[in-house]
């Protein structure tokens, strides 16, 4: 089930297979690290292989931060260092993912070409001593850059550990944005690009408003600081432009990677949930998706966030394998208050990337630094070496992966999809709204924890994917829509598909201008109702409502759709405020589906309560009834086998009885027809018999 499948009838995409030869090249599932031997002597590097070897390491990113050392002077290169670290790696069996080490300019790119230095929206410039400060619509950077790909890649094209390339590192991390005037000269060409004339722009920029209408090109700029609002339109399309100008920077240098090295895959890691950078749009340029998750130990919610990470890069890969390129063995360093995973908890985290797709587990790093900024980050191999309990219980899954190959390629199917969209997340969160406190990443993880507590599982889609299979549609606050996604939601819900909307849905088009004809214009036929105002209650204020059936009350808080019934019914009212009487959640018969429509933020219970009633509706449920709290599960099937994965999040020792006898891989041998799982504990178990491939 995916939304960016390959083409019908056209075999395998070239991704796809220049995928597919990276994972058969892997031979197991991966296990390594971030591996930055230029920071240590050549001595240590003997040391590591040793130990990686020990520790399962299969592959290794390479070079991110290499550029300094590769480029100590301009255009005079020095890869001897990275010659004998590559040829160590192939002698030990390990592969490299190679950065093209571009995400770091060395300091003289900046003393000869100040103007590569981004700047901030009140026209502070970055200066360099840390990383990332480029500006990616510079000319200089990026011919800087280019350069050194072509000669990385001329020099290590045939060389036996190149296995996949990575691009840069986490774009748009540190610097999302650049507001200098080389960007509004690059926003200036995008736009033209996009509008094609200055009437055209006019027009869909709403610039007949405070007297805003562009009579040049030359008048336009980067949304810098500015009296009062700014244009919603010129800020919607500032975001877009950003994103793409950092694709651009990637683009640019896959393509002299695909020229020179058209077999090796070339991804780069993606961001948790990383608002600048439209993931969609980036997702078709990748080969593989790669990503990094850094859960806090100390936010109880980080698990679900997780989870719901993990399915997004599943689900930008069109549900192939995907490769966690890097998580923390244990604390970070760059949070106010950075706590260790506590015994288990790394293994257990690991694990859950694998059962959503992951088919590779890395780290950031293999060896922890001994100075510069990220010397208290922990490592595989800490300060205190292999004597530590993280290299202990690194080293011990590293091993215990081994064990797991034939889950290789399986993947995941969701009953269930979850709608997301970044230009609708940009323009959710703008200025000069109903309530500047309506956060999309708030709304969905309340939407999505309770699908994950119950183990339902959920792919992501662009509000323009096909809808086709899927039981269940999620749509929280999906403020922009275009006409495709409008059409696209009447179809499958008129085609016998169940959606449940939230409230700010189907507001305004890709210009952030108002649909008009009463909210939410696109949709009032779908849901069956119409809503007059939108009424954000005052922080604090609750308002009480109840379900119809009289089985629940429940408080809603932070906003209220004054919703007026048009075909729908109440499936759960507000009993008092100035709204008692009023629809709070509605459900409507459209063709041969079901809409479902809730104007207001429930509380937890009465959230899980929703969302499990429209999935129950739609009969979309978990791979095993039954399953104690804390207990995830997922399964990952193909062709030769299809697996359940048991993940004990709780502190307790879950009692899981198992529909039939499954045998647990990384257990006793023999079929078991209950499992045991202690707190933190994993099962994966192989189900004898198995739903078809997705
Ligand atoms: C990532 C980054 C790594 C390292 C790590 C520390 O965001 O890609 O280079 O800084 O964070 O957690």
């Amino acid at each position: 089930m995916s939304a960016a499948a390959d083409p019908p009838g056209g075999g395998p995409r070239p991704a796809a297979s220049r995928a597919g030869r990276f994972w058969d090249r892997l031979g197991h599932l991966g296990y390594g690290a971030d591996y930055n031997p230029e920071q240590w002597p050549p001595g240590v590097w003997r040391e590591d292989m040793k130990l990686m070897r020990e520790a399962g390491v299969n592959m290794v990113s390479v070079a991110i931060f290499g550029w300094a050392q590769l480029e100590p002077r301009p255009g005079h290169y020095e890869f001897g260092w990275l010659d004998e670290v590559l040829g160590l790696l192939h002698e030990n069996g390990i592969s490299a993912c190679l950065a093209t080490a571009t995400a770091s300019p060395p300091p003289w790119l900046a003393r000869l070409y100040p103007q590569t230095l981004p700047e901030t929206a009140d026209g502070t410039r970055l200066m360099p001593g840390s990383r990332q400060h480029f500006c990616p619509s510079s000319p200089e950077y990026r011919a800087a850059a280019a350069a050194l790909v072509e000669r990385l890649a001329r020099r290590y094209s045939a060389h036996p550990a190149l296995a996949v390339w990575h691009v840069g590192n986490e774009f748009g991390c540190h610097v999302p944005a650049c507001y200098c005037d080389r960007s509004a000269a690059d926003f200036r060409r995008w736009l033209r690009d996009r509008y094609g004339d200055l009437d055209t722009l006019n027009e869909r920029w709403s610039t007949a408003f405070w007297s805003q209408r562009y009579g040049e090109w030359e008048e336009i700029g980067v949304p810098r600081r500015m009296p009062a609002f700014a244009n919603p339109a010129q800020q919607l399309d500032f975001a877009r432009f950003c994103s793409d100008a950092l694709l651009a920077c990637f683009t640019a240098e896959r393509e002299i990677l695909r020229s020179i090295t058209p077999g090796i895959p070339v991804t780069t890691n993606f961001l948790s949930l990383w608002k600048p950078v439209d993931f969609f749009a980036w997702a078709p340029h990748q080969d593989v998706i790669a990503h990094d998750s850094y859960p806090d130990p100390l936010d109880p919610a980080t698990v679900s966030d997780a989870a719901f990470n993990y399915d997004l890069m599943r689900s930008l890969g069109g549900g192939r394998p995907w490769i966690l390129m890097e998580q923390a063995p244990s604390a970070v360093n760059w949070r106010g208050h950075n706590a260790p995973k506590p015994p288990g908890v790394m293994r257990l985290w690991s694990y859950q990337a694998l059962a959503r797709g992951a088919d590779a587990i890395m780290f950031f790093q293999w060896r922890a630094s001994a100075g510069g900024a990220e010397k208290f980050h922990s490592a595989l191999l800490p300060h205190g070496g292999t004597a530590t309990r993280t290299w202990r219980e690194a080293s011990a899954l590293g091993r215990e992966l081994r064990k797991l190959g034939e889950l290789r390629g399986t993947r995941v199917r969701a009953d269930v999809a979850i709608m997301l969209d970044w230009p609708s997340w940009w323009a959710l969160e703008q200025d000069s709204h109903p309530s500047q406190a309506l956060l999309l990443t708030d709304q969905l993880r309340a939407h999505y924890k309770p699908l994950w507590e119950a183990s339902i599982a959920a792919d992501v889609v662009h509000p323009e994917s096909s809808l086709a299979g899927y039981r269940l549609v999620v749509v929280p606050n999906l403020y922009l829509v275009t006409v495709q996604a409008v059409t696209g939601l009447h179809d499958y819900v008129s085609g016998g598909g169940h959606l449940l909307m939230s409230f700010f849905s189907g507001i305004v088009d890709e210009n952030d201008r108002v649909r008009l004809g009463g909210y939410p214009a696109p949709f009032t036929d779908l849901l069956g109702l119409r809503i007059g105002e939108f009424w954000p209650l005052a922080p604090g204020v609750r308002a009480g409502a109840e379900f119809h059936d009289g089985q629940d009350r429940f408080t809603a808080s932070f906003w209220a759709d004054a919703i007026e019934l048009a075909g729908a019914e109440p499936v759960a009212s507000y009993r008092d405020g100035e709204l008692s009487g009023v629809p709070a959640l509605t459900r409507h018969r459209f063709g041969d589906g079901l809409a479902w429509y809730l104007g207001t933020r429930p509380g937890e219970a009465a959230m899980r309560r929703i969302v499990l009633a429209a999935a129950r509706a739609a009969g979309a449920g978990p791979p095993v009834p039954g399953l104690p709290p804390g207990v995830e599960a997922v399964r990952r099937a193909g062709p030769r086998g299809s697996y359940l994965l048991l993940l004990n999040h709780s502190g307790d020792q879950a009692d899981i009885g198992l529909p039939v006898p499954m045998a647990d891989l990384l257990g006793a041998p023999g079929p078991r027809a209950r499992i045991l799982l202690p707190a933190r504990g994993v099962a994966v178990l192989r189900e004898p018999s198995h739903p078809k491939e997705p």
